[in-house]
């Protein structure tokens, strides 16, 4: 008999982590999900549970800020109360900024780190807790990026964020003899609200000034955010328990590690 699993993914109001959230319930395994996204997006958080249902799943929606200790805490505790346990946890979600590394203030610095690592390593840190207590195993995966992989042109703050979220093989080690691995996803360029610039339809359409801003060729091509969630729908089968500390770049081809 397969028991429900249950997950939590941040930044799911929009974007990978919506995508994400809606191919976990989809999946034949059965996994009720929890969405957390910022205070303010609750009119689309709201949305996304209610697709969640239509597949059949239960969801519950979270407004809170991953870059605060007691809020990600409270989101676990939330998702335990009405689900029973976690299972998943998916660190998605992340901000960012194209500015030269010359003109990045200490502000710029901190913000983009508090979430983009900080809040990483919170829900990395919270699920572990939980998932250790509940003695089952786990899965954590975590949103890198290329550029946590690589240097990018003008994304020295975000890109320094990204390499932090390496933080995936420390805690697979300390994690593996509780049977949780812990991944990450380094997307290439993913076609969600984040690239999206007031100019773009001057430029070519979504995505087409972060391409310019980031110095990347013209040709990149971009996908459709449903690649990574079915990488993330890999990362949670049965079969991938052979694979922790992994930062896994899917792009297209534009870098080999
Ligand atoms: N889009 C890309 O090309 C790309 C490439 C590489 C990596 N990434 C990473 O993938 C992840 C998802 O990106 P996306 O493209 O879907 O972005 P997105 O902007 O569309 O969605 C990110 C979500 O995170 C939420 N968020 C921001 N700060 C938060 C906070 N403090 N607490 C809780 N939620 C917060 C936002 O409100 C937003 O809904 C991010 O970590 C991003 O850095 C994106």
């Amino acid at each position: 008999m397969s028991i429900n699993r249950v997950a939590l993914v941040t930044g799911a109001a929009q974007g990978m982590g919506e995508a994400i959230a809606l191919r976990l319930a989809e999946d034949p395994s059965g996994i009720d999900v929890a969405i957390l996204d910022i205070p303010g997006k609750e009119t689309q958080l709201a949305n996304v549970a209610k697709a969640i249902e239509a597949k059949g799943r239960k969801a519950i929606w979270i407004a809170a800020d991953v870059s605060s200790e007691d809020s990600v805490k409270g989101a676990v505790e939330k998702t335990v109360a009405e689900f029973g346990g976690l299972d998943i946890m998916v660190a998605n979600a992340g901000v960012t900024l194209f500015k030269p590394m010359i003109e990045t203030t200490v502000e710029d610095w901190n913000k983009i780190h508090s979430i983009n690592a900080l809040g990483v390593m919170l829900c990395f840190k919270h699920a572990a807790i939980q998932m250790i207590k509940q003695g089952r195993g786990g899965r954590i995966i975590g949103a890198c990026s290329g550029s946590g992989k690589q240097g990018v042109n003008n994304m020295s703050a975000y890109s320094a964020s990204k390499f932090a979220t390496q933080l995936v093989l420390f805690s697979a080690l300390e994690l593996k003899s509780h049977k949780i691995t812990v991944n990450s996803y380094a997307p290439g360029f993913i076609l969600t609200p984040m690239l999206a610039h007031p100019d773009d339809d001057k430029y070519g359409g979504l995505g087409s000034v972060a391409k310019m801003a980031a110095n990347m060729p013209p040709e990149m091509e971009g996908a459709k955010p449903d690649v990574i969630a079915e990488l993330v729908a890999y990362l949670i089968k049965p079969q991938a328990w052979f694979m922790t500390g992994q930062t896994l770049i899917i792009d297209g081809g534009l870098f080999f590690d």
